[in-house]
Formats: structure tokens, C-alpha cells, sequence
């Protein structure tokens, strides 16, 4: 079995693995990173959305393979230190989460998308795709143009 190197939230890992395991069974059960989900594992839900090299992919669908040599971040690594990231900060400020289980997800592509532009509209937020069995998508909207607003 091939062995792939990578950074995972700023440190190099190395795996071995069959080259077309996905990412997030990569990231759960050999590095031991729970915060990407497992929904639906056919990239519909993006409950797995982690950031490859600062963009957005749903790690079910992404294989080890394909992200070697890249830099991969989960939610584990979205802060800086003990600040948090400013989509993280507003998510608590605006207590969004219900069940909770798919806001890593919505979190990571919140911040993906922030990375693209200071100023989401609101045609940018309706275009995550994130899905949230909850319904929480009107303080997912509030809180991406607070951290927006945070810059
Ligand atoms: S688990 Fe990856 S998109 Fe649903």
C-alpha cells in the first residue's frame, strides 16, 4: 500500500493507504480527526467539508491520494491558538447550532467562502451547500455577514 504525506491543520502527516480511500475515513480513523461527519458519504450533505490548500471540498469524495503534498485543514485547525477563527466566534455569539452535527461542516465552508470574499451577498451564502436537518440556515445566514463584518 502507497504511503501519502500531507499537512493536517499545520503538521505533516504521513499514511499509508489504498489510494482511493476518501479522505474523511482517512482523517477519522487513522489520524483520529472526528470533527469533519460522515452523512451521507456521496457528497450531497457536506457534513464531512474540510478545507484543501484554503478551498472547500466534502472529504467523503476527496481521495488520500489526491491530497498529497497538500495542506489540509479541518475544523480542529480553524482556530489560531485559543482565538477563535471569526465564523467560529460568531457562531457562538449567535448560538446557531441545534443538533450541532452538521456545523463543522457549515463552519468550513463558511470560512471558505470568507476567504473569497470579505462581503458575502446573500446569493454567495445561498449557494453553500451545506445541508442542516435542523433548519438553522437563517442564523447560519446572520452569523457568516458577522464575521463577515468582524473581518
Ligand atoms: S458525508 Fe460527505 S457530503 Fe455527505
Amino acid at each position: 500500500m502507497p504511503t501519502y504525506s500531507f499537512k493536517v491543520n499545520g503538521k505533516a502527516v504521513k499514511v499509508t493507504a489504498p489510494a482511493g480511500m476518501a479522505l474523511l475515513w482517512v482523517l477519522r480513523d487513522k489520524l483520529g480527526i472526528t470533527g469533519p461527519k460522515y452523512g451521507c458519504g456521496m457528497n450531497v450533505c457536506k457534513a464531512c467539508t474540510c478545507l484543501v490548500n484554503g478551498t472547500a471540498v466534502t472529504a467523503c469524495s476527496t481521495t488520500v491520494s489526491s491530497v498529497q503534498g497538500q495542506e489540509v485543514t479541518t475544523i480542529e485547525g480553524l482556530a489560531n491558538g485559543d482565538t477563535l477563527h471569526p465564523v467560529q466566534q460568531a457562531w457562538l455569539d449567535l448560538d446557531v447550532a441545534q443538533s450541532g452535527f452538521c456545523q463543522a461542516g457549515q463552519i468550513m465552508a463558511a470560512a471558505a467562502l470568507l476567504k473569497k470574499t470579505k462581503t458575502p451577498t446573500d446569493a454567495e451564502i445561498d449557494a453553500i451547500e451545506n445541508v442542516c436537518r435542523c433548519g438553522s440556515y437563517c442564523r447560519i445566514r446572520s452569523a457568516i455577514k458577522r464575521a463577515a463584518a468582524a473581518g
